[in-house]
């Protein structure tokens, strides 16, 4: 049977780089939504991406941001009247401003929140109410959410939270079936990670393809095998 993807942040980076695993994967997905805001970075890699995907699958383009509750809602409601169940959610999408903690907003630790905590919480709890079975979930979260690092706090509190928020998941949900990994990246060669780390050689780093590679194994049948708490992935 055919399967559907849906992956958040999917306009560079790791959530690019899992879409187009996906796609070329042998987990039978033949329909991959991305969602991420509009940008000219998700307008050229989106069309960089048809062109490399084979024959059968099918991306629909989701502009929007996730971070905005009441839009995602009504992006997650138009996504199930078009594509139906969901059987892979990867909630993918992140955002950090790094400060240090006099200089936090709060306004700005809430957008943090938003994006990284509620926002696959939304996800996961819209389509739940709207009947959908997920097979796996996958959270993306961060070795920064097990270690704190001065000058983090934000982004720290937030991903600690995905890995604590992803354990209730996992206990909640295994009684329909659904396996819920939890995924912390190290440092890899991303435009997030410029922003946390700017004088970094992003070619002497983990890349993203190297992370999606991970996301493939753990929704597939091998990744059952493999302990789901929290999968660190790093050089
Ligand atoms: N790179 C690292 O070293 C590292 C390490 C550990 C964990 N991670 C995690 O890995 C995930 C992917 O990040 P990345 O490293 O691949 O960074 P990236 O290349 O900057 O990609 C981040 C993705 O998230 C999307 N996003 C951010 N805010 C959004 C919003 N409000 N609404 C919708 N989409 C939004 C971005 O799209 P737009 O901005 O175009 O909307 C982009 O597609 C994040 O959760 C990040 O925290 C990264």
């Amino acid at each position: 049977m055919s399967k559907t993807a849906l992956v958040t942040g999917a306009s560079k980076g790791i959530g690019l780089e899992t879409v187009r695993r996906l796609a070329t994967s042998d987990l039978n997905i033949t329909t991959i939504v991305l969602m991420a805001r509009a940008s000219q970075d998700y307008d050229d890699n989106f069309a960089e991406l048809q062109k490399d995907i084979p024959e059968g699958v099918t991306l629909v383009r989701e502009t929007v941001d996730v971070g905005d509750r009441d839009v995602l809602i009504e992006a997650i409601h138009r996504v199930y009247a078009q594509v139906g169940r969901i059987h892979y959610l990867i909630n993918n999408a992140g955002y950090t401003n790094p400060v240090a903690i006099h200089q936090v907003e709060f306004d700005d630790f809430e957008r943090t929140m938003a994006v990284n905590v509620y926002a696959p919480f939304t996800l996961v709890q819209e389509l739940l109410h709207l009947g959908n079975k997920f097979k796996v979930i996958v959270n993306i979260a961060s070795t920064a959410g097990i270690n704190g690092r001065a000058g983090w706090l934000t982004y720290s509190a937030s991903k600690a939270a995905v890995i604590n928020m992803s354990e209730v998941m996992r206990d909640e949900l295994k009684i329909y079936g659904t396996r819920v990994v939890c995924l912390s990246p190290g440092r890899t060669a991303t435009a997030l990670r410029r922003v946390l780390a700017p004088e970094e050689d992003p070619t002497t780093i983990m890349q993203p393809q190297h992370v999606a590679k991970v996301i493939e194994t753990m929704l597939g049948s091998t990744g059952q095998y493999i302990d789901q708490q929290n999968v660190i992935v790093r050089q």
